[in-house]
């Protein structure tokens, strides 16, 4: 396999972690969850009683250890917010761009997030946007969390709460989530994991440096 960067961007819960695990695995391709990275510093600003909004957090992610993003307290409701908030400091994502970098420069990588097609890998050998509505987002998530399905009223609540961090993450002035111009979309509504999976592979498998691998 030829060292392959592959960008995977798109709101909350839309199933791209998901997407990107299983693709790295079918590719023997390293995975970055670069979510983690800022749920790190969120949770690492809420533990040292900082404000997530306004005390610069720079000095937190330039001072992360690849142990912070193993803590098993990263995807509690309070660290999502917290996250986003951090997300939007410039510093913070200037900290965070070189070490996104490098992690893909020796063998390519699968990388999903909000900004890895536009800002961390803009020449990205394959970029997907993978989107759902914000109502199928929320059903998912309360899912995984819980294990069963949502009442009307438990999912206007998370459906809310989805909404207000996609405006978060989409108003923001540097590095908004937004599609690339050049990224693939994928609808995942009515998709199950693996025809999501498939539809990627598909692509995948057309990349040039994939056919001329074949040839
Ligand atoms: O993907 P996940 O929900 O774990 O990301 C947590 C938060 O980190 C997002 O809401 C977003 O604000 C921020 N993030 C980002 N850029 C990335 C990945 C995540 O701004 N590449």
């Amino acid at each position: 396999m030829k060292a392959l960067i592959i960008a995977i961007d798109g709101p909350a819960a839309a199933g791209k972690g998901t997407l990107a695990v299983a693709l790295a695995q079918h590719l023997g391709l390293p995975h970055l969850d670069t979510g983690l990275l800022y749920r790190a510093v969120g949770r690492l600003m809420l533990l040292e009683g900082r404000d997530c909004e306004g005390d610069d957090a720079s000095d937190v992610a330039a001072r992360l250890q690849p142990s912070d993003l193993k803590r098993d307290d990263l995807r509690l409701p309070e660290v999502d917010r917290a996250a986003s908030l951090v997300a939007a400091q410039p510093a913070v994502r200037a900290a965070l761009l070189q070490r996104q970098r490098d992690f893909a420069a020796a063998h390519g990588a699968v990388m999903d997030g909000r900004d890895i097609g536009t800002a961390v890998f803009p020449d990205a050998d394959i970029k997907l946007f993978v989107t759902a509505s914000a109502h199928a987002r929320a059903v998912r998530r309360y899912q995984q969390y819980h294990g069963h399905d949502p009442s009307a009223a438990e999912i206007s609540q998370l459906k809310a709460e989805i909404e207000a961090r996609d405006h978060i993450d989409s108003a923001r002035s540097v590095s908004p989530l937004k599609r690339a111009e050049d990224a693939i979309l994928i609808e995942t509504d009515d998709l199950t994991p693996d025809q999501v999976l498939a539809r990627a592979l598909d692509i995948v498998a057309r990349h040039p440096k994939m056919t001329a691998e074949n040839r």
